[in-house]
């Protein structure tokens, strides 16, 4: 598998222009593609919606077609423009104000993204949260963060825990039917006779506070700021090629880190449309959303290319999807096999990306104009230093594995953990480089190749678990004396969670308990937490600090596959 190669495909940039941007390139060049670089006036929401109106004659252009079940919308720049601003006179009329943070826990609908867009407008920070999450995962990013209001549906609002969130002041929910003691958002927008002018702030402004897990403790409040609309912007362009006429569908959530930075604020940057589709779907509503909306530009991952291939061939050949011009995929290594069958059935290879929440933009990546590597995580992106170091934070050469580091200091990177900056100052540890947690190796020519989470945080179907918050879950059931958990190598999610458990004295194992622990972690923490395999041990293995040591627990996951 490795070193198979694909020739690079004709683009609007070639590989000279990359390697003379490597050497060159600045991101300070692309900052007067934007507004502010000649007003002094900041705010993402004017870049990404009011300026496409005002400075672009977007009007009437399309952002975002949206389908859901039975439910077919469709939002211009404009219509954008009037309802973020509609929302964000709600949120002002019930004293919210710049720098506040308000949550957004809900699937994904057009609301969402208006309620993101009209809460920054005001420079309220905002908190997106997973609609998987339960009540315990709420409670800590919401209490973490001091969240006063948060924006949910009727399905989702008993799920939050009001008495535990002592800062939240107002819930919005957006369906029918809305629970007593609630704001009806719809209702709310419909009021509004008046909008507050764009709140201008500073490029280092907060504008989202992402909960993302770590190897130990709880969720880390992982802070973006405004200025991650540069490296979005420049990103869209090169790697993802968007251009005038594009259709794109980035089909991850805005819960996390890849829907929001792709799944809207990157495309609407350049004005082009996207598709947003909600509910749960089969491998058969991929590929007729992928026709009916004429995408051309596709965003996605491992675990969703799999489920189409398990459609197969017939299901692909009812469907004219020759439009796509340009695929990428993310968040999981991107396997040869998924890799043939594009190039076989989509007559197109697909770009890798690697990249995380805490880098906010796409950092290692193929490109058109030049090969790819079957099996690498391809070149950094121009104006990005990355390179393999040691445990202590020397460089390694070509072929060994070590730490993937990047050299701090790029557009979009975290500023801040919410309320920890002992954990903020670890990512950076071995200075100049940020520590990603994800190992790799680098061969002769550049190109990177990933080779797993070095830090015990597991990555399941391209979803992030945290160990510690799933082991904590599962020490409070009272069957259970002790958790160690962490990922096991699975073909079609690329981890599963699996949990290695000690027994309170007076309980045995059976399929019950695993059944009955499953559906405890499911209900308090979130689904995706849930482990889907168990082992029964005499004890846990700890560091001399007494946490669970995550390297005897990998060890266990990888060779002692026999239970
Ligand atoms: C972790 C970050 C922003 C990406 C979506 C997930 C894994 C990311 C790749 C890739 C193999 C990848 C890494 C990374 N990952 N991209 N192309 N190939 N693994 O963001 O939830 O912050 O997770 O996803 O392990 O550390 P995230």
């Amino acid at each position: 598998m490795r070193g198979k190669i694909i020739p690079a495909r004709p683009g609007e940039h070639n590989l000279k222009d990359y390697v003379r941007a490597r050497k060159e390139f600045d991101f300070a060049s692309v900052e007067p593609e934007f507004s502010w670089y000649t007003t002094g006036r900041v705010n993402v929401v004017y870049e990404a919606v009011d300026r496409q109106v005002e400075e672009k004659g977007l009007e009437q252009q399309v952002a975002l077609y949206f389908e859901s079940g039975e439910k077919q919308e469709e939002y211009t720049f404009g219509r954008l423009q009037r309802e973020t601003a509609r929302f964000a006179a709600v949120l002002k009329k019930y004293g919210l104000q710049k720098g506040d943070r308000l949550g957004i826990f809900m699937p994904r609908s057009p609301e969402l993204y208006i309620s993101f867009l009209g809460a920054a407008r005001l420079g309220v920070v905002v908190v997106p949260l997973f609609e998987a999450f339960m009540a315990e995962a709420l409670k800590d990013r919401l209490g973490d963060c001091g969240a006063v209001a948060v924006v949910t549906t009727p399905e989702l609002y008993p799920r939050l825990p009001l008495d535990q969130l002592p800062a939240l002041k107002h819930v919005f929910v957006v369906g029918e039917n809305v629970p007593a003691g609630t704001l009806d958002w719809h209702r709310e927008i419909s009021l509004v006779t008046e909008t507050p002018p764009m709140e201008w702030v500073g490029r280092e402004h907060p504008l989202f506070i992402l909960y993302a897990s770590g190897a130990d403790g709880k969720a880390r409040g992982l802070v973006h700021v405004h200025n991650i609309m540069v490296g979005l912007l420049i990103t869209a362009r090169w790697v993802h090629d968007l251009r005038p006429g594009d259709v794109y569908w980035c089909t991850a959530d805005p819960g996390w880190i890849t829907g929001i930075a792709y799944g809207f604020l990157a495309p609407w940057l350049l004005g082009i449309p996207v598709v947003v589709r909600g509910g749960r779907f089969n491998a058969e509503d991929w590929c007729a959303t992928l026709a009916k909306y004429r995408v051309s530009v596709w965003y996605s991952a491992p675990t969703a290319f799999r489920m189409i291939m398990s459609g197969g061939d017939e299901l692909l050949s009812r469907y004219d999807l020759s439009r796509l011009r340009h695929i990428l995929s993310v968040g999981e290594p991107l396997t040869e096999e998924v890799m043939e069958w594009s190039l076989a059935k989509l007559g197109q290879p697909i770009y890798d990306t690697w990249w995380m929440s805490e880098t906010g933009m796409n950092m290692i990546c193929n490109y058109r104009c030049m090969p790819i590597k079957i099996g690498s995580i391809g070149l950094p992106f121009p104006g990005i230093e990355a390179a393999v170091v040691d445990d202590e934070g020397r460089e390694l050469p070509p072929g060994r594995i070590g730490n993937l580091a990047i050299r701090a200091g790029w557009p979009a990177q975290i500023r801040a953990v919410w309320n920890d900056p002992a954990r903020y100052e670890e990512y950076f540890r071995h200075k100049p480089w940020f520590i990603s947690g994800d190992a790799a190796y680098r061969d002769e020519d550049g190109y990177f190749y990933f080779q797993g989470r070095l830090d015990g945080v597991i990555n399941t179907s391209g979803e992030r678990v945290g160990p510690a918050e799933v082991e904590s879950k599962l020490e409070e059931h009272p069957a259970v004396a002790r958790a160690g958990v962490a990922g096991k190598p699975d073909k079609l999610r690329g981890e599963i969670v699996k949990a290695f458990i000690v027994l309170n004295p007076g309980y045995t194992w059976s399929d019950e308990l695993a059944a009955e622990l499953r559906e405890f972690v499911k209900t308090g923490l979130a689904a995706h937490a849930a482990p889907r395999e168990f082992e029964v041990k005499e004890s846990i293995p700890l560091t001399r600090d007494g946490r669970v040591d995550r390297r005897v627990l990998r060890e266990w996951v990888l060779f002692r596959q026999d239970f």
